[in-house]
Protein backbone atom coordinates (compact mmCIF):
# COMPACT_ATOMS: atom_id res chain seq x y z
CA UNK A 1 0.00 0.00 0.00
CA UNK A 2 1.41 4.02 -0.80
CA UNK A 3 0.98 4.86 2.61
CA UNK A 4 1.58 7.93 3.49
CA UNK A 5 4.36 8.91 5.57
CA UNK A 6 3.16 9.51 8.79
CA UNK A 7 1.39 12.96 8.39
CA UNK A 8 -2.52 12.83 9.46
CA UNK A 9 -3.35 15.26 6.64
CA UNK A 10 -2.48 13.05 4.03
CA UNK A 11 -3.70 9.90 6.04
CA UNK A 12 -6.63 11.52 5.94
CA UNK A 13 -6.47 12.29 1.96
CA UNK A 14 -5.60 8.59 1.99
CA UNK A 15 -8.84 7.39 3.97
CA UNK A 16 -10.88 9.31 1.84
CA UNK A 17 -11.58 7.52 -1.60
CA UNK A 18 -11.43 4.51 0.63
CA UNK A 19 -14.30 5.15 2.29
CA UNK A 20 -17.12 4.47 0.00
CA UNK A 21 -15.96 1.21 -0.66
CA UNK A 22 -16.23 0.60 3.38
CA UNK A 23 -19.42 2.21 2.99
CA UNK A 24 -20.94 -0.48 1.47
CA UNK A 25 -20.72 -2.76 4.55
CA UNK A 26 -23.23 -1.59 7.75
CA UNK A 27 -20.03 -0.63 9.03
CA UNK A 28 -20.34 -2.27 12.46
CA UNK A 29 -16.96 -3.56 13.50
CA UNK A 30 -17.09 -4.44 17.27
CA UNK A 31 -13.05 -5.88 17.68
CA UNK A 32 -12.17 -2.92 14.69
CA UNK A 33 -11.07 -3.02 10.87
CA UNK A 34 -9.98 -6.13 9.77
CA UNK A 35 -7.17 -4.24 8.61
CA UNK A 36 -6.00 -2.33 11.20
CA UNK A 37 -6.02 -5.27 13.86
CA UNK A 38 -3.77 -6.95 11.71
CA UNK A 39 -1.62 -3.90 11.21
CA UNK A 40 -1.69 -3.33 15.40
CA UNK A 41 -0.86 -7.37 15.55
CA UNK A 42 2.02 -6.99 13.18
CA UNK A 43 3.62 -4.07 14.92
CA UNK A 44 3.57 -6.17 18.20
CA UNK A 45 5.20 -8.70 16.33
CA UNK A 46 8.00 -6.97 15.04
CA UNK A 47 8.58 -5.72 18.65
CA UNK A 48 8.72 -9.42 19.91
CA UNK A 49 5.71 -9.98 20.81
CA UNK A 50 4.32 -12.59 18.37
CA UNK A 51 0.74 -11.64 18.05
CA UNK A 52 -2.75 -12.37 15.92
CA UNK A 53 -5.42 -10.17 14.57
CA UNK A 54 -7.61 -12.25 17.13
CA UNK A 55 -5.66 -11.33 20.17
CA UNK A 56 -6.36 -7.15 19.48
CA UNK A 57 -9.48 -4.89 19.55
CA UNK A 58 -9.50 -1.92 18.59
CA UNK A 59 -10.73 1.04 20.67
CA UNK A 60 -11.43 4.47 21.06
CA UNK A 61 -7.91 5.15 22.79
CA UNK A 62 -5.75 3.63 25.43
CA UNK A 63 -8.28 5.30 27.91
CA UNK A 64 -11.40 2.90 26.60
CA UNK A 65 -9.13 0.45 26.64
CA UNK A 66 -8.29 0.57 29.95
CA UNK A 67 -12.10 1.45 31.27
CA UNK A 68 -13.27 -2.01 29.28
CA UNK A 69 -10.67 -3.77 31.05
CA UNK A 70 -11.51 -2.92 34.69
CA UNK A 71 -15.30 -2.84 33.78
CA UNK A 72 -14.56 -6.74 32.44
CA UNK A 73 -12.81 -7.39 35.14
CA UNK A 74 -13.11 -5.94 37.83
CA UNK A 75 -16.18 -5.26 40.66
CA UNK A 76 -16.74 -2.35 43.57
CA UNK A 77 -14.65 -3.21 46.37
CA UNK A 78 -11.90 -5.31 44.19
CA UNK A 79 -8.68 -4.46 45.34
CA UNK A 80 -6.35 -2.76 42.48
CA UNK A 81 -3.03 -1.72 42.69
CA UNK A 82 -1.04 0.95 40.68
CA UNK A 83 1.90 3.20 40.52
CA UNK A 84 1.84 5.82 42.89
CA UNK A 85 1.80 8.59 41.10
CA UNK A 86 0.27 7.47 38.10
CA UNK A 87 -2.27 8.48 35.27
CA UNK A 88 -4.76 10.78 36.77
CA UNK A 89 -7.24 9.30 34.16
CA UNK A 90 -6.67 5.98 35.31
CA UNK A 91 -7.44 6.40 38.68
CA UNK A 92 -10.28 8.22 37.94
CA UNK A 93 -11.77 5.22 36.28
CA UNK A 94 -11.02 2.67 39.19
CA UNK A 95 -12.38 5.66 41.54
CA UNK A 96 -15.50 5.57 39.48
CA UNK A 97 -16.17 1.98 39.50
CA UNK A 98 -15.66 2.14 43.21
CA UNK A 99 -12.33 -0.07 43.49
CA UNK A 100 -10.09 -0.61 46.20
CA UNK A 101 -6.61 1.20 45.17
CA UNK A 102 -3.29 -0.21 46.96
CA UNK A 103 -0.27 1.71 45.55
CA UNK A 104 3.73 0.71 44.16
CA UNK A 105 5.72 3.76 45.23
CA UNK A 106 7.18 5.13 42.18
CA UNK A 107 9.53 8.53 41.57
CA UNK A 108 11.60 9.85 38.84
CA UNK A 109 14.74 7.29 39.91
CA UNK A 110 12.12 4.32 39.65
CA UNK A 111 10.88 2.08 41.23
CA UNK A 112 11.25 0.34 44.84
CA UNK A 113 10.33 -3.55 43.35
CA UNK A 114 10.90 -5.31 46.75
CA UNK A 115 7.99 -3.20 48.28
CA UNK A 116 5.58 -3.59 44.70
CA UNK A 117 6.19 -7.54 45.63
CA UNK A 118 5.92 -7.42 49.16
CA UNK A 119 2.67 -5.29 48.29
CA UNK A 120 1.17 -7.41 45.61
CA UNK A 121 1.99 -10.82 47.71
CA UNK A 122 -0.03 -9.51 50.72
CA UNK A 123 -2.79 -7.70 49.38
CA UNK A 124 -3.48 -10.30 46.44
CA UNK A 125 -4.97 -7.16 43.81
CA UNK A 126 -7.30 -8.59 41.29
CA UNK A 127 -5.45 -6.17 38.73
CA UNK A 128 -2.26 -4.19 38.67
CA UNK A 129 -1.51 -1.32 36.22
CA UNK A 130 1.69 -0.08 35.03
CA UNK A 131 2.96 2.36 32.86
CA UNK A 132 6.89 1.15 32.47
CA UNK A 133 7.48 2.78 29.76
CA UNK A 134 8.30 6.39 30.16
CA UNK A 135 5.77 6.52 32.88
CA UNK A 136 3.09 8.81 33.64
CA UNK A 137 3.91 11.24 35.50
CA UNK A 138 7.65 10.39 36.37
CA UNK A 139 9.37 9.98 32.71
CA UNK A 140 11.03 6.71 34.51
CA UNK A 141 11.43 3.81 32.78
CA UNK A 142 11.57 -0.04 34.54
CA UNK A 143 14.63 -1.99 33.87
CA UNK A 144 14.12 -5.57 32.57
CA UNK A 145 15.25 -7.57 35.60
CA UNK A 146 12.22 -5.59 37.45
CA UNK A 147 9.74 -6.60 34.84
CA UNK A 148 10.58 -10.12 34.96
CA UNK A 149 9.88 -9.65 39.03
CA UNK A 150 6.61 -8.17 37.82
CA UNK A 151 5.56 -10.73 35.68
CA UNK A 152 6.71 -13.59 37.91
CA UNK A 153 4.79 -12.13 41.04
CA UNK A 154 1.60 -11.05 39.66
CA UNK A 155 1.20 -14.89 37.75
CA UNK A 156 1.97 -16.39 41.29
CA UNK A 157 -0.83 -13.88 42.98
CA UNK A 158 -3.54 -14.39 40.27
CA UNK A 159 -3.38 -11.08 39.32
CA UNK A 160 -3.74 -9.22 35.96
CA UNK A 161 -1.22 -7.51 35.06
CA UNK A 162 -2.45 -4.15 32.27
CA UNK A 163 0.78 -2.53 30.95
CA UNK A 164 -0.11 0.73 29.67
CA UNK A 165 2.52 1.33 27.10
CA UNK A 166 0.68 4.90 25.19
CA UNK A 167 3.97 6.22 25.67
CA UNK A 168 6.73 3.54 24.96
CA UNK A 169 7.10 4.55 21.73
CA UNK A 170 8.26 7.59 23.02
CA UNK A 171 11.74 6.93 23.40
CA UNK A 172 14.21 9.91 23.53
CA UNK A 173 17.64 8.86 24.56
CA UNK A 174 17.33 4.81 24.68
CA UNK A 175 16.12 2.00 22.33
CA UNK A 176 12.35 1.72 22.54
CA UNK A 177 11.62 -0.87 24.74
CA UNK A 178 10.51 -4.59 24.12
CA UNK A 179 6.92 -5.12 25.12
CA UNK A 180 7.13 -6.62 28.72
CA UNK A 181 4.82 -9.01 28.39
CA UNK A 182 7.57 -10.53 25.68
CA UNK A 183 9.67 -10.96 28.48
CA UNK A 184 7.09 -13.88 29.48
CA UNK A 185 8.78 -17.29 29.51
CA UNK A 186 6.80 -19.13 26.53
CA UNK A 187 3.17 -19.27 27.51
CA UNK A 188 3.54 -17.24 30.97
CA UNK A 189 1.72 -13.88 29.90
CA UNK A 190 -1.71 -14.92 29.50
CA UNK A 191 -2.30 -12.65 32.86
CA UNK A 192 -0.51 -9.51 30.85
CA UNK A 193 -3.23 -7.19 29.11
CA UNK A 194 -1.26 -4.69 27.06
CA UNK A 195 -3.01 -1.49 26.23
CA UNK A 196 -1.95 1.83 23.17
CA UNK A 197 -2.91 4.43 21.10
CA UNK A 198 -1.57 6.65 18.37
CA UNK A 199 -2.48 9.56 20.77
CA UNK A 200 1.49 10.08 21.84
CA UNK A 201 2.82 9.67 18.45
CA UNK A 202 0.30 10.73 16.15
CA UNK A 203 -2.67 12.76 17.79
CA UNK A 204 -4.88 12.37 21.17
CA UNK A 205 -7.97 13.76 18.83
CA UNK A 206 -7.44 10.88 16.49
CA UNK A 207 -9.19 8.07 18.92
CA UNK A 208 -7.71 4.87 18.12
CA UNK A 209 -6.18 2.75 20.69
CA UNK A 210 -6.03 -0.58 21.54
CA UNK A 211 -5.83 -3.91 23.78
CA UNK A 212 -3.96 -6.98 23.33
CA UNK A 213 -4.75 -10.28 24.93
CA UNK A 214 -5.87 -13.71 24.87
CA UNK A 215 -8.09 -14.08 21.93
CA UNK A 216 -10.35 -15.21 24.76
CA UNK A 217 -10.03 -11.96 26.66
CA UNK A 218 -10.75 -9.81 23.57
CA UNK A 219 -14.03 -11.71 22.76
CA UNK A 220 -15.39 -10.82 26.21
CA UNK A 221 -13.67 -7.17 25.99
CA UNK A 222 -15.66 -7.25 22.76
CA UNK A 223 -18.81 -7.95 24.43
CA UNK A 224 -18.39 -5.10 26.84
CA UNK A 225 -17.63 -2.59 24.36
CA UNK A 226 -20.68 -3.14 22.12
CA UNK A 227 -22.86 -2.46 25.11
CA UNK A 228 -21.22 0.77 25.45
CA UNK A 229 -20.70 1.83 21.70
CA UNK A 230 -21.44 -0.60 19.79
CA UNK A 231 -18.08 -0.23 17.27
CA UNK A 232 -15.28 2.21 16.81
CA UNK A 233 -15.77 5.15 13.87
CA UNK A 234 -14.55 3.51 10.35
CA UNK A 235 -13.26 7.14 9.64
CA UNK A 236 -10.90 7.16 12.51
CA UNK A 237 -9.69 3.72 12.08
CA UNK A 238 -8.87 3.84 7.99
CA UNK A 239 -7.49 7.41 8.90
CA UNK A 240 -5.53 5.66 11.55
CA UNK A 241 -4.38 1.82 9.32
CA UNK A 242 -1.51 4.00 7.20
CA UNK A 243 -0.24 5.98 10.09
CA UNK A 244 -0.07 2.74 11.92
CA UNK A 245 1.69 0.65 9.28
CA UNK A 246 4.12 3.97 8.83
CA UNK A 247 4.71 4.30 12.39
CA UNK A 248 8.79 3.26 12.16
CA UNK A 249 9.32 5.13 9.46
CA UNK A 250 7.42 8.63 10.85
CA UNK A 251 8.78 7.95 14.27
CA UNK A 252 12.35 9.34 14.59
CA UNK A 253 10.59 12.68 13.43
CA UNK A 254 8.41 13.03 16.20
CA UNK A 255 10.85 12.21 18.40
CA UNK A 256 13.71 14.84 17.01
CA UNK A 257 10.93 17.50 17.37
CA UNK A 258 10.59 16.24 20.93
CA UNK A 259 14.11 16.22 22.04
CA UNK A 260 14.35 19.67 20.77
CA UNK A 261 10.85 20.92 22.66
CA UNK A 262 12.51 19.00 25.78
CA UNK A 263 15.70 20.57 25.70
CA UNK A 264 13.93 23.94 25.18
CA UNK A 265 11.69 23.29 28.55
CA UNK A 266 14.80 22.66 30.42
CA UNK A 267 16.30 25.73 29.28
CA UNK A 268 13.80 28.04 30.29
CA UNK A 269 13.50 26.35 33.76
CA UNK A 270 16.41 27.16 34.16
CA UNK A 271 16.06 30.70 33.04
CA UNK A 272 12.96 31.60 34.69
CA UNK A 273 12.86 29.17 37.85
CA UNK A 274 16.34 28.00 38.92
CA UNK A 275 15.27 26.82 42.34
CA UNK A 276 12.91 24.17 40.95
CA UNK A 277 14.49 20.67 40.19
CA UNK A 278 13.89 17.76 38.03
CA UNK A 279 15.54 15.04 36.37
CA UNK A 280 15.35 14.50 32.25
CA UNK A 281 13.79 11.38 31.68
CA UNK A 282 14.90 8.96 28.89
CA UNK A 283 11.25 9.65 27.13
CA UNK A 284 8.10 10.71 27.33
CA UNK A 285 6.66 13.89 27.18
CA UNK A 286 6.57 16.38 30.65
CA UNK A 287 8.84 16.53 33.52
CA UNK A 288 7.78 15.71 37.30
CA UNK A 289 9.49 19.08 38.51
CA UNK A 290 9.78 19.15 42.17
CA UNK A 291 9.03 22.55 43.61
CA UNK A 292 10.67 22.59 46.43
CA UNK A 293 7.49 23.28 48.48
CA UNK A 294 3.85 22.29 48.89
CA UNK A 295 2.11 24.27 46.45
CA UNK A 296 1.94 22.76 43.15
CA UNK A 297 -2.27 23.15 43.69
CA UNK A 298 -2.52 26.54 44.50
CA UNK A 299 0.03 27.36 41.58
CA UNK A 300 -2.34 25.73 39.33
CA UNK A 301 -4.96 27.49 40.00
CA UNK A 302 -3.21 30.84 39.31
CA UNK A 303 -1.51 29.77 36.68
CA UNK A 304 -4.82 28.88 34.85
CA UNK A 305 -5.82 32.33 35.82
CA UNK A 306 -2.66 33.19 33.49
CA UNK A 307 -3.72 30.87 30.39
CA UNK A 308 -1.66 28.10 31.34
CA UNK A 309 -3.09 25.09 32.00
CA UNK A 310 -0.67 22.13 33.93
CA UNK A 311 -1.36 19.11 35.85
CA UNK A 312 -0.89 19.38 39.72
CA UNK A 313 1.03 17.16 41.39
CA UNK A 314 -2.08 15.78 43.43
CA UNK A 315 -3.89 14.63 40.16
CA UNK A 316 -1.23 11.87 40.12
CA UNK A 317 -1.66 10.92 43.72
CA UNK A 318 -3.64 7.96 45.00
CA UNK A 319 -4.44 9.59 47.72
CA UNK A 320 -5.51 13.06 48.18
CA UNK A 321 -3.26 15.95 49.20
CA UNK A 322 -0.11 14.03 47.97
CA UNK A 323 2.57 15.53 45.60
CA UNK A 324 1.94 19.25 46.17
CA UNK A 325 4.97 19.74 45.83
CA UNK A 326 5.09 18.27 42.05
CA UNK A 327 4.01 19.83 39.14
CA UNK A 328 4.34 17.81 35.62
CA UNK A 329 4.99 20.40 33.15
CA UNK A 330 4.78 18.70 29.52
CA UNK A 331 6.92 19.65 26.54
CA UNK A 332 4.36 19.30 23.80
CA UNK A 333 4.35 22.71 22.68
CA UNK A 334 6.79 24.72 20.28
CA UNK A 335 10.19 26.26 22.23
CA UNK A 336 8.36 30.00 22.07
CA UNK A 337 5.05 28.83 23.74
CA UNK A 338 6.91 26.63 25.85
CA UNK A 339 8.72 29.10 27.32
CA UNK A 340 5.91 31.74 27.75
CA UNK A 341 4.35 29.22 29.61
CA UNK A 342 7.34 28.81 31.62
CA UNK A 343 7.44 32.75 32.33
CA UNK A 344 3.72 33.26 33.61
CA UNK A 345 4.24 30.17 35.75
CA UNK A 346 7.16 31.28 37.13
CA UNK A 347 5.38 34.40 37.54
CA UNK A 348 2.64 33.12 39.17
CA UNK A 349 5.35 31.56 41.88
CA UNK A 350 7.03 34.57 42.45
CA UNK A 351 4.85 37.06 42.45
CA UNK A 352 1.30 35.24 43.10
CA UNK A 353 -1.63 36.55 40.88
CA UNK A 354 -5.08 36.56 42.37
CA UNK A 355 -6.66 33.32 43.43
CA UNK A 356 -9.61 33.25 41.24
CA UNK A 357 -12.84 32.67 42.60
CA UNK A 358 -13.65 29.16 43.82
CA UNK A 359 -15.35 27.89 41.32
CA UNK A 360 -15.84 24.07 40.50
CA UNK A 361 -14.85 23.33 37.48
CA UNK A 362 -13.33 19.84 36.19
CA UNK A 363 -9.59 19.75 36.03
CA UNK A 364 -8.69 17.26 33.03
CA UNK A 365 -4.92 16.64 31.94
CA UNK A 366 -4.26 14.37 29.09
C1 LIG B 1 -0.17 6.65 30.38
C2 LIG B 1 -1.36 7.06 29.57
N1 LIG B 1 -2.34 6.18 29.37
C3 LIG B 1 -3.42 6.50 28.65
C4 LIG B 1 -3.55 7.76 28.10
C5 LIG B 1 -4.79 8.07 27.33
O1 LIG B 1 -4.51 7.96 25.98
P1 LIG B 1 -5.63 8.00 24.84
O2 LIG B 1 -5.65 9.41 24.33
O3 LIG B 1 -5.15 7.03 23.84
O4 LIG B 1 -6.94 7.61 25.43
C6 LIG B 1 -2.54 8.70 28.26
C7 LIG B 1 -2.68 10.06 27.71
O5 LIG B 1 -2.06 10.99 28.16
C8 LIG B 1 -1.42 8.34 29.03
O6 LIG B 1 -0.42 9.21 29.24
Amino acid sequence: MGAPEGSLAEAFAWAAPRLSGLARHPGYHPFGLPDLRAAVADRFTRRGLPTRPEQILVTAGAQQAFALVVSLLCRAGDRVVTENPTYANALDALRHARLRTGSIAVSDAGWDMDIAESTLRQTVPRMAYVIPDFQNPTGALMPPEQRLRLLATTRATGTWLVVDETIADIALDVPAPAPLASLAPRGGADHVITIGSLSKTHWGGLRVGWVRATAKMITELTAVRVSADMTGSVLDQLVALPLMEALDRSLPARLAQLRIQREALVQSLQRHTPEWSWRVPPGGLSLWVDLGEPVSSALAERAAAAGVHIGRGARFGVDPGTFEHRLRIPYTLPADRLDEGVRRLASAFHDGVPLPSAVERPHWVA
